[in-house]
């Protein structure tokens, strides 16, 4: 008999060096109300010179691991899934470190590249490793550095990003348990590659042969062709998500959006019918963290209370690739460290 997986754990990590819009507009061309008013975020955290991204994924790894009542030894895990566009290296993967160094012994341990959607895809790979009874525990991480891959000369994207990681636990359950993953609806338009990038730094530009151009090793994005595209696939996923399982809209008790932008957020909210006050945000603290987005939305809101166990989740996602993708599940009865 199948055996769904179940959120038993929860864990969140930010780096401790706050960076402020005022920060940010004493060295951009920019303003503390351009960014407010338009991506809602007020503050940021970036990752200190010399700190990566395993780094703060073996923070939140050990909280989740912590969370879910697991001592992190040889064995604890049998997977070890880690979202993330800011790898350490281009190879190898920084899972499998990550898990040398949370002491998990040698688990299967690899990278999902799918940008801001890496988490939900991440999320998506464990469920399905432990429905075919390949792993009864997966440790799946969304940790980024984005602050290492920004254009100091783009102040667009250079005021939205910002570092951290969050991290969960799925362990095998039982059917109906709180915590229970009960779907996931992914998609992809690889058509549309070019609306997020980092050009240089692949085979692509090194099969050039050619030296990279200036500013091509850093993060580029089409803000406003992503604003549309992000709106419309979070809706329509997560509408196509719920119509699967019965779900009401009513019947979601909060909706965990991919933190990008809170106009975005407003509008997907508005166009699947949920209440501004059932859709968390964070950003305002923290900005856009990619794939880390989610785990910290959820631990966030899970830490002041708002979610409340059994009632029903779905969170909805958008990045680069173009990717996008939503799941649905239970609020445990968990406390995230
Ligand atoms: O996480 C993966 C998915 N990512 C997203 O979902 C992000 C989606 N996109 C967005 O959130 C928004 O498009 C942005 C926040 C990136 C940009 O907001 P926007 O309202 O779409 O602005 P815009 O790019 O259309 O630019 C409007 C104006 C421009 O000036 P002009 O041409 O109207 O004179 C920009 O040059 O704002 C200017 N601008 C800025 N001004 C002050 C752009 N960035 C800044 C800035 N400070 N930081």
């Amino acid at each position: 008999m199948p055996q769904p997986a179940v959120l038993t754990g929860l864990g969140a990590y930010l780096p401790p060096r706050r960076v402020s819009n005022e920060e940010l507009a004493d060295r951009f061309d920019t303003t503390d109300e351009w960014i407010t008013s338009r991506t809602g975020i007020r503050t940021r955290r970036w990752a200190d010179p010399g700190i990566s991204t395993s780094d703060l994924a073996v923070e939140a790894g050990h909280r989740a691991l912590k969370s879910a009542g697991l001592v992190p030894e040889p064995g604890a895990v049998d997977l070890v899934v880690l979202a993330t566009t800011t790898p350490d290296h281009p190879c190898p993967a920084t899972a499998p470190d990550v898990a040398a160094r949370l002491g998990l012994g040698a688990p299967g341990a690899f990278d999902i590249s799918a940008v801001c959607s890496g988490f939900l895809y991440a999320l998506d790979t464990a469920s399905n490793a432990i429905l075919a009874g390949r792993a009864r525990s997966v440790l799946v991480i969304g940790a980024e550095t984005y602050s290492t891959i920004l254009n100091p000369q783009d102040r667009t994207t250079s005021v939205i990003f910002g570092d951290g990681a969050g991290a969960a636990v799925l362990t095998a359950g039982e059917e109906g348990q709180t915590g229970a993953f009960q779907g996931f609806d992914l998609g992809s338009d690889g058509q549309q590659k070019d609306l997020i990038c980092i050009p240089a730094g692949g085979s692509r530009q090194r099969s050039q042969g050619t030296a990279p151009a200036p500013g091509d090793e850093f993060f580029t994005m089409r803000g406003r062709e992503v604003f549309l595209s992000a709106v419309q696939r979070m809706t329509e996923s997560s509408q196509s998500l719920l119509d699967r399982l019965g779900w009401s809209t009513d019947s979601v008790g909060h909706l965990v959006g991919h933190q990008a932008n809170s106009r975005i957020l407003r509008a997907v909210a508005e166009q699947l019918g949920v209440p501004a006050e059932r859709a968390v945000v964070n950003l305002d603290q923290v900005g856009n963290t990619s794939a880390a987005s989610i785990p910290l939305a959820l631990a966030d809101a899970a830490a002041d209370g708002r979610l409340v166990p059994g009632e029903r989740l779905l969170l909805t996602a958008f990045g680069g690739g173009l990717t996008w993708g939503s799941a649905a599940l239970t609020w445990p009865d968990i406390v995230p460290a």
